[in-house]
């Protein structure tokens, strides 16, 4: 989709971090926007801001961590602003937890927000993007969707989830003209490891030295945006940690040594 003015682009998560990075982006070029997540003052804050640049700036506020609820919200959205030119799926929660001590519900709440929500929101505009013949549904997953690491079991599982399915609703749609983008962002300077669940259900509440040394969420979504206009299949957002990547497809003893190496905490 290389021109974006005009376009109606729904973000989730899009009250703090990249969700927040990208509606400043996509309203700098004249996109129509959506703003989905929990806290509805922040989300005003972002919607004034876009307002600035844009003159169509709307908030759905909603909580994503049930996806049954979620799907009828997305119905909702959809029947009340018509088609969808971009969905971004963003909305998303890490885990600091060891995998011994997670409880199955903290499992079962990571997979909810991070991988069924997605797919309840990309069924309910997808109708409309067939039927257009246009549309690009984008599905923001991370470096851990390629491989696993400590203390993120249910979140690199949920990502690994995230890669199945779009990577599968890409080969399905390969003859509309309805693009699945993938973006697998490493380490952006965002509240991501503050907002982490833990194995005692609370946020972690600290600023991880890779988030705080990360790439910052305004160059992140430049990328994002790239990638979008330009119809990329998946796109690794970040810096050095990047390599991890390559490390683990084709140097899997060394990638075994690295995380092995890592502690605990
Ligand atoms: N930052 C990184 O290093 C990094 C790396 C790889 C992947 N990612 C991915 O990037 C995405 C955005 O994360 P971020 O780094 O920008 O972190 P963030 O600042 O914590 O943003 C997370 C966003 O998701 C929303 N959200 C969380 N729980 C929600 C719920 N139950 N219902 C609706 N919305 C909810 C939050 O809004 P409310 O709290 O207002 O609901 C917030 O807008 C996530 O999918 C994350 O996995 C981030």
């Amino acid at each position: 989709m290389k021109h974006l003015k005009n376009k109606t682009v729904w973000i989730t998560g899009a009250s703090s971090g990249i969700g927040e990075a990208l509606a400043y982006a996509f309203a700098k070029q004249g996109a129509k926007l959506i703003l989905t997540a929990r806290n509805v003052g922040r989300l005003e804050e972002v919607q004034n801001k876009c307002l600035q640049h844009t003159d169509f700036c709307k908030v759905h506020a909603a909580d994503l961590s049930n996806a049954d609820l979620a799907q009828e919200f997305a119905q909702r959205v959809v029947k009340q602003e018509g088609k969808i030119d971009i969905l971004i799926n963003n909305a998303g929660r890490s885990t600091r937890s060891l995998a011994k001590e997670t409880p199955l519900e903290n499992d079962r709440q990571i997979m909810e927000l991070n991988y069924f929500s997605p797919i309840a929101l990309t069924k309910a505009v997808l109708p409309g993007m067939i039927a257009e013949q246009n549309g690009h549904i984008v599905a923001i997953s991370s470096i851990v969707g390629k491989f696993g690491f400590p203390l993120r079991s249910s979140y690199s599982a949920s990502k690994h989830a995230i890669q199945g399915y779009f990577e599968s609703l890409r080969a399905e749609l390969a003859n509309d003209q309805v693009k699945v983008s993938i973006i697998l962002p490493g380490r952006i300077q965002t509240d991501v490891s503050k907002n982490a669940l833990t194995s005692s259900g609370q946020a972690h509440g600290k600023l991880d030295d890779g988030q705080a040394n990360g790439m910052d969420a305004a160059t992140c979504a430049h990328q994002i945006i790239k990638a979008i206009k330009a119809d990329k299949r998946e796109v690794l957002v970040g810096r050095k940690e990047l390599l991890m990547v390559y490390i683990h497809k084709f140097f899997p003893f060394l990638y075994r040594r690295i995380v092995t190496k890592i502690k605990h905490t």
